[in-house]
């Protein structure tokens, strides 16, 4: 039994895969095209199904190296995956340190590496660390336990300037000043405890006429939250970085992402490691110095099939992008 309460070994991977659908399986498995006796790492294994699939579909696979920094995802992927014995090799640990993990292992380069985004269902769900605005949680929204500061600390603690800049970037929400004076406001009566309270002030600040149809009023204030609480942006521009210098030639990283500010980044780097030049364009010979790391495989970006989006709501913002190791 972990922290969480969640007995590995009990959770059927049927049911994990209620918990959890994995996005774009089918393309991850054809967009890594791993070799015979292949080194794959799932930088995010969370549930363990884009590895269980990765294993299905490649059974030469000599090791699979996963890594969350849930505690509780590390738990159940490794009793959903403990059929495939000692070839899979699950920590605990934040993708940034992906290089050190693999090379601590004995291995300096992969064949694959997968990182698939966000959060998973079963953290919005079920980890009841108050990701959902529809559950009254405590608003802790770490994935990581050992992380200092929780949303609660955000929501009852920074300015109000802070909290709108935050709203502002990370959650792209034109309501930023509003909803965060309404924050400041609210918790100057009593502290905000629960997400659903929260969600309440968020609501409420945002005039009707302005809620969106399709989605929550505070879909973007917690996105907003989660980013920031998790470091996601810059964690993600560190794992990129880190990855490509342990891709093996022709070997493939494909990232899942799940929002724009996501998205964006994974592009532009992946722009510049495919560029052997980042010299202004008006500049007549190369002064940069830099070489080309790596090359885009699928150009433009991979978007699931309408029929997964159908099947799994969740799918339909993913967007997959793939780079291959020279
Ligand atoms: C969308 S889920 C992955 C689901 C998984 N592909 C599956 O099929 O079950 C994203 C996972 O990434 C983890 N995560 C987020 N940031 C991370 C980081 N910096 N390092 C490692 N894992 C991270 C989350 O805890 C979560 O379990």
């Amino acid at each position: 039994m972990d922290s969480n309460g969640i007995q590995a070994a009990t959770i059927s991977s049927e049911s994990q895969e209620r918990f959890h659908l994995p996005v774009m399986s089918k393309e991850v498995v054809d967009h890594l095209d791993l070799p015979e006796d292949a080194v794959v790492v799932d930088a995010t294994i969370g549930l363990g199904g884009h590895s269980e699939q990765l294993l299905r579909e490649y059974p030469s696979i000599s090791k699979l190296i996963g890594m969350d920094v849930d505690h509780a995802a590390t738990s159940l992927a490794k009793g959903r995956l403990s059929a495939s014995g000692e070839k899979v090799e699950i920590v605990n640990r934040n993708f940034i340190h992906i290089k050190n993990i693999v090379n601590s292992m004995g291995i300096d380069y992969v064949d694959g590496i997968v990182a698939d985004l966000g959060i998973s269902s079963f953290q919005l769900e079920r980890s009841g660390k108050g990701f959902s605005f529809k559950k009254k949680e405590f608003l802790d929204m770490r994935m990581d336990a050992g992380l200092q500061f929780s949303a609660y600390d955000l929501v009852n603690d920074m300015k109000v300037e802070e909290l709108e800049y935050i709203i502002k970037e990370y959650g792209e929400e034109k309501f930023a000043r509003k909803i965060a004076k309404s924050i400041v406001k609210s918790r100057a009566k009593k502290p905000i405890q629960t997400s659903l309270d929260l969600a309440s002030i968020i609501s409420n600040s945002i005039p009707k006429k302005f809620h969106p149809k399709k989605t929550h009023p505070a879909t973007k204030t917690f996105q907003a939250l989660r980013i920031s609480i998790n470091n996601e942006l810059d964690n993600l521009a560190i794992f990129i970085k880190e990855a490509v210098k342990i891709l093996n030639t022709g070997a493939r990283l494909a990232i899942i992402s799940f929002h724009s500010l996501e998205d964006r980044i994974v592009k532009n780097m992946f722009r510049k490691l495919d560029s052997p030049c980042i010299c202004p364009s008006d500049l007549p010979v190369c002064a940069c110095g830099k070489v080309q790391q790596a090359t885009r495989i699928a150009r433009s970006v991979v978007k699931p099939r309408k029929s997964e989006v159908l099947a799994n709501p969740r799918a339909r913002s993913a967007k997959m992008r793939v780079i291959e190791g020279i």
